[in-house]
């Protein structure tokens, strides 16, 4: 089986991380976005994955090409040269994703993160006998998603209305599908949207069909969503395999902290925190809800919340950074600062304090 991962985009929502790597290679929960996916594809037998990418691609491919060995699975690139959408990559990777055997392939959107139930939405796929299945989920907030009107005893999709202006609906487009290779002939070769061009026609034709995610699931391309993100994140990891979780007295409700990473005496963490490898935590810090990522040091008694610290940054002792601070690349935020909600651009020393939400440039 195939599947294709929709990693174009520039992830202008999740800057400034996604100034120093592409969205997909972003650490979620210590683990690149896109290899939650990869590894959840190749749990149920996928066999290749083909990378729809429209910028930066070597990034990915170098990147990847380590993971290929080491998941066991083939990854190939298809690569725009004008952004294409959500559908024009799957024209243009056609030959990539029909086989001989003319089974279904899956796409995947690279920023959602679910645990995944590809092998039961293969069994539903199959149940229904229509062209297309897509993964739906509830959310409060339908208008910033693909909006899903179904049928709840057989899923059969009766409209799908992207980014809506009024109320349709509150079961969204979680953006996992299910194709047949023929959805491919319903495509053509330009820069086209599969949720305003391609699902509308299908669902009209009533050969689309929705399967309601058990699970959680979020979109986690924007911050304040990466959070809330890893908080279900944990909480499922600590149903399914809770002894990756951190234990001990200085540490509250679910935690997730790398082999590699230090951590001091008399600190507490959680809940709802990350830290990645090499990190140096060092005595009496406080973290809660945020992800600190690789080689980054938290000085003694700082404070962080609600917050991602990014690649090799520093921040002082009796520091104090909280709702929604981004720290880019190896931003260094002196002793004794405080941040609320500064968005930091990589390389930047903070010597002065970000007193109400702003961007550092
Ligand atoms: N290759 C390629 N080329 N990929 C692209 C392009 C492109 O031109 N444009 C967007 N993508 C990729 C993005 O990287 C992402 O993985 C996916 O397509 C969806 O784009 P987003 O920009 O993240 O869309 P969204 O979050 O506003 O809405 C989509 O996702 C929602 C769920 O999170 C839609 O599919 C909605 O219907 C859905 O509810
Ligand atoms: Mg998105």
């Amino acid at each position: 089986m195939k599947a294709l991962i929709l990693v174009g985009g520039f992830g202008t929502r999740l800057r400034p991380l996604t100034l120093s790597v592409p969205k997909p290679l972003v650490e979620f929960a210590n683990k690149p976005m896109i290899l939650h996916q990869i590894e959840a594809l190749k749990a149920i037998g996928v066999t290749e994955v083909v990378l729809a990418i429209n910028y930066q691609p070597e990034v990915m491919l170098n990147f990847l090409k380590e993971f290929e060995t080491k998941v066991g699975i083939k990854i190939t690139c298809s690569q725009e040269t004008e952004p294409l959408g959500t559908a024009g990559p799957l024209a243009l990777a056609r030959d990539k994703l029909i086989d001989k055997s003319g089974e279904p392939f899956f796409v995947l959107n690279s920023d959602v993160i679910s645990e995944y139930p590809l092998k039961e939405m293969i069994e539903f796929h199959k149940s229904h006998g229509g062209e297309a299945s897509i993964m739906v989920t509830k959310v409060d907030e339908p208008s910033k998603y693909g909006v899903v009107v179904m049928e709840e005893s057989t899923g059969q999709v009766d409209k799908f209305v992207e980014k809506p202006k009024i109320f349709v609906g509150n079961k969204i487009n979680a953006g996992i599908y299910l194709l047949n290779p023929s959805v491919l002939d319903r495509i053509e070769l330009r820069p086209t949207s599969i949720e305003k061009e391609v699902f509308p026609k299908i669902a009209a034709e009533k050969k689309l069909y929705a399967m309601v995610l058990p699970g959680f699931w979020m979109d986690i391309g924007q911050p304040r969503d990466y959070i809330t993100g890893l908080r279900l994140y944990l909480d499922s990891l600590r149903k399914k395999s809770s002894t990756k979780l951190a234990a001990g007295s200085h540490i509250v409700g679910n935690v997730l902290v790398d082999e590699t990473a230090q951590i001091g005496e008399g600190c507490l963490i959680g809940p709802d925190v990350a830290i990645g490898p090499g990190c140096v935590v060092e005595a009496g810090v406080r973290l809660s809800r945020c992800t600190v990522m690789r080689g980054v040091r938290i000085k003694k008694h700082a404070c962080i919340s609600s917050s991602i610290i990014g690649w090799h940054s520093t921040v002082g002792q009796w520091a104090r950074v909280e709702n929604m601070t981004i720290l880019g690349e190896d931003v260094h935020v002196c002793d004794e600062i405080y941040s609320n909600g500064g968005v930091v651009l990589p390389h930047k020393e903070i010597k002065s304090s970000i007193l109400k939400p702003e961007i550092v440039m």
